[in-house]
């Protein structure tokens, strides 16, 4: 039997607001001198990111000082030093919190066991976890529950890749290229596939090309984010329109870091930049229409400072 299950990706979960169709930037074109910029559909903070945010600086008011994020908040440096002025520091562990205080966890999550315990250690628990990724973390635990040899689609390292691994228990596989997974691991199994939020759905339709065919049953939660796809989306679709595409957002930012690439295979001329100090001159030599697009994490801020920036070179 194999099943693909996708009810995840019917749930609201991006950018969009109630009572607000569209996104302020969508279809934003901005004129520096000769230069056309065209701002990309679903550019700015998402729905996860921005929640996260706001629960960090609600804490400041309302729980025990000092408040704490585990590891930065998101993977944005000026964001993170912004907070840290606002009086939310970072910590990597629990062990290097200032008893007493709040920790918030960020929008990727942790390991169940670390929420228990910092919550044991008398910390006062924010959990900022995505509600999207919450819900990979629950489809990974039932089927762990229900015995599946569980594969993760999505990055070793990764914050949320290491959360959804642990709600699995031992014995989980992480991918994080289909091809390489071994065709022993799946054969004759009963196989459950949950994804990274952020991963691209090519590569989750590829995995499940390659699993279906060996395996005894396999159960597919597609939990990919829908703001992911469609920020994807909108950035090929940007890419193809114009002669150079700047992709704003923090070098450790994952999903910045594949829109980048998913840019460059549309249009070479693609630059990952974390700030809009990092433009320069030969970047839009020239190039008549630039196109802006940016990572989950990456605030609207940004988008105008590279506006400016922009003006500012064509203005010699
Ligand atoms: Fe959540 Fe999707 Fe953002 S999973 S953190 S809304 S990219």
């Amino acid at each position: 039997m194999n099943r693909l299950n996708d009810d995840e990706n019917t749930r609201a979960g991006g950018r969009r607001r109630a009572g607000q169709g569209v996104h302020p930037t969508e279809g934003r074109v901005a004129r520096a001198g000769p230069l056309t910029i065209i701002v990309g559909r679903e550019a700015g903070y998402c729905f996860g990111v921005e929640r996260a945010l706001r629960l960090a600086g609600e804490a400041t008011a309302t729980h025990p000082a000092p408040v704490s994020t585990l590891g930065p908040i998101i993977h944005n440096p000026a964001v993170v030093e912004q907070l840290a002025q606002r009086g939310i520091g970072s910590v990597e562990s629990i062990e290097a919190a200032t008893p007493g205080g709040t920790i918030v966890v960020r929008s990727h999550g942790v390991p169940p066991q670390v929420i228990g315990e910092a919550r044991k250690r008398g910390f006062t628990v924010v959990n900022a976890t995505c509600p999207r990724v919450t819900v990979a973390q629950r489809r990974v635990a039932e089927l762990s529950e229900a015995g599946y040899r569980i594969i993760i689609l999505g990055e070793h390292e990764h914050p949320e890749v290491v959360a959804l691994a642990a709600c699995a228990g031992p014995g989980a596989i992480i991918v994080e290229d289909p091809k390489a997974l071994r065709a022993g691991a799946v054969r004759n199994k009963r196989v459950g596939i949950v994804v990274q939020t952020t991963q691209a759905s090519a590569s989750l339709a590829e995995l499940v090309r390659l699993v279906a065919p060996l395996a005894r049953e396999t159960i597919v939660h597609n939990t990919i984010c829908e703001a992911t796809e469609r920020r994807q989306q909108a950035a090929r679709e940007l890419a193809a329109e114009v002669d150079v595409v700047l992709v704003l957002g923090g070098r450790n930012s994952a999903n910045t870091r594949r829109l980048a690439q998913l840019c460059r295979e549309v249009q070479p001329r693609t630059y990952h930049l974390e700030r809009a100090a990092d433009l320069g001159a030969e970047m839009i030599e020239g190039a008549a229409r630039v196109g802006i697009t940016t990572g989950a994490s990456t605030p609207d801020e940004e988008i105008d400072a590279a506006i400016d920036a922009l003006r500012r070179l064509v203005q010699g």
